[in-house]
């Protein structure tokens, strides 16, 4: 589980705060299962985002609005258990938090008590900041999520980018402001303006992770299957691809099949 106390390399919500005074970026991706998760964390990734982005990537759901709380836990528990050193986040779906404080505390307390991660991420800004004030008192760390907030995409419209005009950027920030004082110890900022990006995180104490947010955030997150080049056909301006796992994965299994096909898998030394 993700409650390794004993291990003084895993990362904790303390020393998100060190990174932030220091300087020291923080490389956040997510992953949603054991494997996947356990090579990320032996890379040196200082933090996996359990995203609801699942819901596309792990299920092929047009968007993130369908996934549950206990498909959630099922991805979340599989990610904590391979992390020794990772802060580990889980996304709070849609529907868990939205219709009442009691509610939302409920479920981030389910969320961390039946998967052992570090924190659990929620999007919204002052609407919620009730919400996060209560679960941060239950003792559940909560990071907030601003900008473009895909449990809201039928409400936008579409997933361009946000807070371009003053005044929906005046309320982004007054949003990051609330959430700050309401004790989150990150936010998430989607797809906004890098100079918007830049002033929240002059002006919060928490820190700021940027997916689509320009270069002056704490820290950076992508979706590790779009970040691996695993996703064809996907390539918003804000991605870059760190790798070719499409193609080494296609290449893979074209050479297995040839193998089958031909009886040359398994050879004598493949047989028992
Ligand atoms: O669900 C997710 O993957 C996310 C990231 C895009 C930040 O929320």
């Amino acid at each position: 589980m993700g409650y390794l106390t004993t291990d003084k390399k895993k990362i904790t919500t303390k020393t998100f705060a060190e990174m932030k005074a220091a300087g020291e970026k923080i490389a956040q991706m997510t992953a949603y299962d054991f494997t996947t998760a356990g090579i990320l964390d032996a890379a040196g990734i200082d933090s996996i985002l359990v995203g609801d982005s699942a819901s596309n990537v792990m299920a092929g759901n047009e968007d993130t609005l369908p996934i549950t709380v206990d498909q959630m836990i099922y991805h979340a528990r599989a990610v904590a258990r391979a992390c020794k050193h990772a802060l580990v986040v889980c996304d709070m779906p849609f529907g868990s938090y939205q219709a009442s404080r009691e509610e939302g505390i409920r479920n981030a307390i389910r969320i961390v008590k039946e998967t052992g991660v570090d924190a659990v991420k929620m999007e919204g800004g002052q609407e919620i900041a009730d919400t996060v004030r209560g679960i941060v008192q239950a003792g559940v760390p909560v990071v907030g999520h601003l900008g473009l907030t895909p449990q809201s995409i039928h409400v936008f419209g579409g997933y361009g980018l946000r807070a371009k005009e003053e005044a929906e950027a005046a309320k982004l920030l007054a949003d990051a402001k609330a959430l700050d004082e309401a004790g989150v110890f990150a936010i998430t900022l989607e797809k906004v303006p890098a100079s918007l990006a830049a002033e929240v995180t002059r002006c919060v104490r928490a820190v700021t992770i940027g997916i689509g947010a320009g270069n002056a955030t704490d820290g950076q997150v992508l979706v590790y299957a779009d970040a691996l080049g695993m996703t064809k056909g996907f390539k918003p301006k804000f991605l870059r691809h760190f790798a070719d796992v499409n193609r080494c994965m296609t290449e893979g299994v074209e050479e297995y099949v040839r193998t089958v096909k031909d009886s040359s898998f398994p050879g004598v030394e493949e047989s028992y």
